[in-house]
């Protein structure tokens, strides 16, 4: 087996940090991009032990900062000559919380942690991705995107820089839901964009999953009841940081691009039908991709504003 480098942001918890270990114990350089070194010590710890080649790194980063994301590209390219996988795992989703937060740059939280720093990081790392033989990204959406079934649910791309945010109902459920949905838009229009430089570009479709105590923490009290409740019916970090791997390293997924991969490692299909019985089978089943996630109009939106907010913002 030919050593990877693999980059996992917010690997110091759930799946981000299984994958981290799941990486490492199988001989992988991994760099754990997490928000705190302090806090990340005892998953770094863990991840390092597993590793039988000791080629773990624990590197700060805070993917809602784009003066962050500068500095850990720079710092990583430094260290490291090339990079064959990227994991986009971090995410927010302090579900229940109603006030309306701006990330450093001034863009709302859930867009700049999601949406706009994955889209960053890419940007900045594509050149020593192109570099390695095989490079893949992985971007960890949600099935939360179901919601877009309803024909009526669009990104609400008006209230991103905090245009309405003392006026409008905020929910960082449903912004959770827009941003991990643009996040999807954009992957399907970067792997057609990278297709030349030979990147891979995929998202997973997470089911719900065990969530750590630490980020039960940061709900309201309802969602961390539901959450709870959740618990008993919902897969363990360990079961999709195997998603992570196989998708990241697997002949299988060698020549995939722009696809959303399912839970069973099964790329999943545009939804067909608009309504009746046919429609709500395909949402039932959660293997449909809503057909929003394809419309060419929003996707453009979001790519622009992207590169306005990401790489032309200081
Ligand atoms: N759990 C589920 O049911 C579920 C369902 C669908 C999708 N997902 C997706 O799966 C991925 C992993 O989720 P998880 O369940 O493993 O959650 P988790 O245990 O809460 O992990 C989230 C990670 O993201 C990090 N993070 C948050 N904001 C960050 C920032 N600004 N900069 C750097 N790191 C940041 C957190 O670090 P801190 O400790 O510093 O906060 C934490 O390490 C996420 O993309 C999530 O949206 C999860």
């Amino acid at each position: 087996m030919i050593p990877k480098t693999v980059i996992i942001t917010g690997a110091n918890t759930g799946i981000g940090k299984a994958a981290a270990i799941k990486f490492a114990s199988a001989g992988h350089k991994v760099v754990m991009a997490c928000r705190s070194i302090e806090r990340s010590q005892e998953a770094f710890n863990e991840a390092f032990n597993s590793s039988p080649v000791k080629t773990v790194e624990l590197m700060q980063l805070d993917v809602s900062s784009f003066d962050s994301i500068r500095k850990f590209c720079s710092e990583f390219k430094t260290r490291h000559k090339k990079l064959n996988v990227l994991i986009n795992n971090a995410a927010f989703f302090e579900h229940g919380k109603k006030l309306y937060q701006l990330s450093p740059d001034g863009i709302e939280l859930t867009f700049a942690t999601n949406t706009f720093g994955p889209f960053l990081m890419i940007e900045l790392l594509k050149d020593v991705l192109a570099l390695s033989g095989d490079p893949r990204i992985l971007n960890a959406c949600t099935e939360n995107i179901m919601h877009f079934f309803d024909p009526k649910r669009k990104i609400e791309l008006d209230n991103l820089r905090g245009e309405y945010k003392d006026t409008r109902k905020y929910s960082v459920y449903k912004m959770y839901g827009d941003s991990k949905m643009a996040l999807l838009m954009l992957t399907f229009k970067m792997a057609e964009e990278y297709k030349s430089l030979g990147i891979k570009v995929n998202a997973i479709i997470i089911p719900g999953v065990k969530i750590a105590i630490e980020t039960m923490r940061k709900m309201s009290l309802s969602y961390r009841i539901i959450a709870m409740i959740k618990q008993p019916f919902s897969l363990m970090p360990e079961r999709l940081a195997d998603c992570y791997y196989h998708i990241c390293t697997s002949d299988e997924f060698v020549n995939i691009t722009g696809q959303a991969i399912n839970k069973h490692n099964h790329v999943m299909p545009a939804a067909q039908h608009d309504k009746g019985l046919a429609k709500t089978k395909e949402l039932l089943s959660f293997n449909y991709i809503p057909k929003y996630a394809y419309d060419k109009e929003a996707t453009e939106k979001i790519w622009d504003m992207a590169v306005i907010f990401s790489l032309n913002i200081r």
